[in-house]
């Protein structure tokens, strides 16, 4: 469908997409796509983007100095990438001077800035989570746990980079975890509160809702790959690939993730006198006693984007516009056939200390289903691409199978020179091991 006609309202003219990530590069591919032709800025971009479209270099979580921008470019939309700027109140800010923009506000980005916030709600309106137990004191805090037993799982309250989370094996881990967070060594404020939380067993998966209120869409489904080593093993990280489908979310199974968590979660919000305009991620683990919220996040999904983006046959722009304006109800979305990949090339030592300044070199050409999609890229002195994050790019395709999608990404991840380049070998290996 063509939805830029389904959209029976005028789109932007004027977008600025502020980030830096992969997640950002894929919202300015796709809006850049959209049939309403509009002008793209970003603040600040990377490298990829700055190939694309004009940047900014004001950080995301300069919420004055974006606004001023929004303002001095005569911007009519603001998308909001990270959940930062969300969380200090970029989008009340530019409520304030009458931009509209696709996320939620403060009071909404705290979903995902306060994870003991959203375990409450959670609780409070009977949606399936883990149980837990809540502290800001070391001793309760490791009375709790030994009572509980290992694995067990230690969460800091606060943002931490989607690092905040230990799923510790042993009760020692689980108590080192616990101090180090409570006595604020590891993440600062953001560890001054814990949760203390069962341990989940099962599959995990990604869903995205977009909604405005208490209407919602939910797009493609995708599984995320959030440990640093293949096979889930090593730390967390902010995730090192995905794809989409996830096949493991059958028909059946989407439509009790829709009865017992989407709904609720969207109308529980509401009921909260959340005003929730943008996209609520929820992450699920799908348990052997049914599917279980791990989190809520407030924005897009990185790299959850890079895939569920591309497979959308509805014009993206007119989607986010329609949610920004509370408008979603009855705004068609549908889906390309086929399966997307992303597998993110990140600098060695990620999600602990790296090196930047690596020089990158691309391959001269790639095939037509294949994207390099930048996240942590910035150019030196001598103009040459190099690494400036942990994870520095996602490398993407499209492709009737996933097989077919998975064989086109990795060809092309060998291909491309970094010397400090890691990245895991099994991004879908899950779902092509269970065909
Ligand atoms: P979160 O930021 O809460 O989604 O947690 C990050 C990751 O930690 C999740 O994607 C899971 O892989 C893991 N995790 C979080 N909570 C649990 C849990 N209760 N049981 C097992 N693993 C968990
Ligand atoms: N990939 C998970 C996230 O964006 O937090």
């Amino acid at each position: 469908m063509s939805s830029a006609s389904t959209a029976s309202f005028p789109l932007p003219k004027n977008v600025l997409i502020v980030g830096a990530g992969g997640r950002e590069h894929t919202l300015v591919k796709t809006v850049l796509a959209s049939p309403a032709c509009p002008r793209v800025i970003v603040a600040p971009g990377n490298a990829g983007i700055a190939a694309e479209v004009p940047v900014f270099p004001i950080a995301a979580d300069d919420i004055a100095g974006l606004v001023a921008l929004a303002q001095r470019e005569k911007i009519d939309f603001v998308i909001v990438g990270p959940e930062v700027p969300l969380s200090l109140g970029l989008v009340d800010a530019l409520a304030k001077v009458g931009i509209p923009a696709y996320g939620p506000k403060a009071d909404g980005a705290r979903l995902e800035a306060s994870k003991v916030f959203t375990k409450q709600i959670l609780l409070k309106y009977g949606i399936p989570t883990a149980a837990c137990g809540i502290f800001t004191e070391i001793e309760p805090a490791l009375a709790y746990l030994r009572s509980r037993g290992a694995p067990i799982v230690i969460k800091a309250d606060g943002l931490a980079a989607g690092k905040g989370v230990i799923v510790a094996q042993t009760l020692a881990e689980a108590e080192a975890a616990a101090i180090d967070m409570l006595a604020g060594n590891k993440f600062g404020a953001a560890g001054s509160q814990i949760l203390v939380e069962d341990c989940l067993t099962g599959e995990e998966t990604s869903i995205l809702v977009v909604t405005s209120g208490r209407d919602y869409v939910i797009l493609p489904t995708s599984q995320d790959h959030k440990r640093i080593g293949d096979g889930d093993t090593g730390p967390n990280t902010g995730g090192m690939g995905t794809y989409s489908p996830a096949d493991v979310v059958t028909p059946a199974l989407l439509a009790q993730i829709e009865n017992e968590i989407v709904r609720p979660s969207v109308n529980a919000i509401a009921d909260e006198g959340i005003e929730f305009r943008g996209t609520l991620f929820i992450g699920i683990m799908l348990t052997p006693k049914g599917p279980s919220v791990l989190e809520y996040n407030t924005r897009f999904g990185d790299p959850e984007t890079q895939v569920v983006l591309p497979r959308l046959d509805t014009d993206v722009l007119a989607l986010l516009w329609a949610a920004a304006l509370g408008k979603l109800a009855g705004l068609p979305v549908t889906t390309k056939p086929g399966h997307a990949i992303c597998v993110v090339i990140a600098a060695k030592g990620y999600p602990d200390a790296y090196a930047k300044g690596d020089v990158i070199e691309f391959p001269a050409t790639l095939p037509d289903n294949v994207q390099i999609i930048h996240a942590g890229t910035a150019r030196n002195p001598a103009g040459q691409v190099v690494t400036a994050g942990g994870r520095v790019l996602g490398v993407t395709a499209l492709a009737p199978t996933l097989r077919a999608a998975a064989d086109s990404a990795y060809a092309v991840c060998e291909q491309i020179q970094c010397t400090s380049k890691v990245y895991r070998r099994d991004i879908g290996a899950k779902q092509l091991n269970r065909r």
